[in-house]
């Protein structure tokens, strides 16, 4: 790149850092330009503004894959229903428990419940999961990622004790929704649920994935003008990686340098949003996740989930920390965040709520 191309990115870095925002066209271009240099100074802008909020602290969640059941059938789903090959498990609410029990005992504060949207798990079964939880654990969050439910049902896990609430909008543009996903699942009902979580009370957390098939640029531009308008609390972005059983097979897995950027991009246009690290992004990239950390992500999600089910709950080929107990999974995570320069810290981490609840 020459002096003065590469002279004009860094002032559209600049102009991010100051303005918290730039124009549609200049985002693009942010996100396409794969120099090194723009990258590592996009970086460093991220870290300061992340530093400057939490400090060198990185929030740890106890992830629990509780089934990997699901009516959906997301077309880049692994464990979507029309998935004949995938070997089925539900967690029943005891194993739930005591995962959460351990996950506590190694110190633990947020559990996140994970699964598909299996039928079993009835509203009912959920509220009483989420209050058997909150009952043993009061001082602990609990999130819930179980996909869209009607506004009644949100509430009632909500007055069960529910805290967090994730649910990706997956994109925000609503016809490339309609080619990742079959015709009865409806890009309108996905965002009326993203605003009836908020109108609830919850904390919540949507995000997308980077390089999903059929994805331009212009989407990503959209996808960022979204979480400006919704401003959630939190926004959960890691590259797609295909599943071998999925239509998209043999697509082409989303870039890890441009998800890095989107990282340092999304905490440079939402300065206090809590980012995870995924794991997509470490099953892409052997350090993948100390990377997330280092362009500006402060959130890590070490795996609870029983290792005998682990390798079943596979959105996608390849993850790793299939095979690795929760204690160890815990202690590779705060080695590798410790390797980064920060730290991982067992907080709820509800400074964002606070901010919020104070504008
Ligand atoms: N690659 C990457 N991420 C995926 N997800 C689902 N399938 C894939 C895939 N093939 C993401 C979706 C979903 C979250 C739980 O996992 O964004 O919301
Ligand atoms: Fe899970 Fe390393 S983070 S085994």
């Amino acid at each position: 790149m020459t002096e003065t191309k590469m002279d004009s990115f860094m002032r559209l870095a600049d102009k991010l850092e100051r303005d918290r925002d730039l124009s549609d066209d200049e985002l693009a271009s942010v996100l396409l330009c794969d120099d090194p240099h723009f990258s590592d100074d996009l970086s460093a802008k991220a870290r300061t503004v992340r530093e400057s909020i939490y400090g060198r602290d990185v929030y740890l969640r106890g992830l629990i894959e509780f089934t990997n059941y699901c009516r959906n059938n997301c077309y880049y789903c692994g464990i979507r229903a029309g998935n004949k090959n995938v070997e089925r498990y539900r967690l029943n609410a005891e194993e739930i428990i005591a995962c959460s029990d351990q996950g506590y005992d190694l110190g633990f504060r947020t559990f996140v419940l994970q699964g598909g949207e299996d039928p079993y798990f009835t509203e009912e079964r959920i509220v009483s999961i989420v209050s058997t939880l909150k009952k043993r654990h009061p001082d602990c969050a609990v999130t819930l990622s179980v996909g869209e439910w009607e506004r009644e049902s949100y509430r009632k896990f909500y007055e069960a004790g529910a805290d967090r609430y994730l649910l990706r909008h997956e994109t925000a543009d609503k016809d490339h929704y309609g080619t990742l996903h079959p015709a009865n699942m409806s890009f309108d009902h996905r965002m009326q649920c993203l605003r009836d979580l908020r109108a609830t009370g919850y904390q919540v957390g949507c995000g997308m994935m980077v390089g999903s098939p059929g994805q331009k640029v212009e989407h990503l531009v959209r996808d960022l003008r979204f979480l400006q308008e919704f401003r959630p609390e939190m926004v959960g972005i890691g590259p797609f990686i295909p599943h071998h059983d999925t239509i998209y097979a043999d697509h082409q897995p989303g870039s890890v340098r441009m998800t890095l950027r989107l990282l340092s991009v999304i905490r440079l246009l939402l300065p206090e949003v809590l980012l995870p690290a995924t794991t997509a992004l470490g099953t892409l990239d052997p350090l993948g996740r100390e990377k997330g950390i280092t362009a500006g992500a402060n959130v890590v999600m070490p795996n609870l989930s029983p290792v005998n089910v682990r390798g079943k709950y596979l959105l996608y080929d390849n993850k790793i920390c299939t095979g690795d107990e929760a204690a160890e999974c815990i202690r590779c995570m705060s080695s590798r965040v410790a390797r980064t320069g920060y730290q991982v810290v067992q907080s709820r981490g509800d400074h964002i709520r606070y901010k919020r609840d104070h504008e």
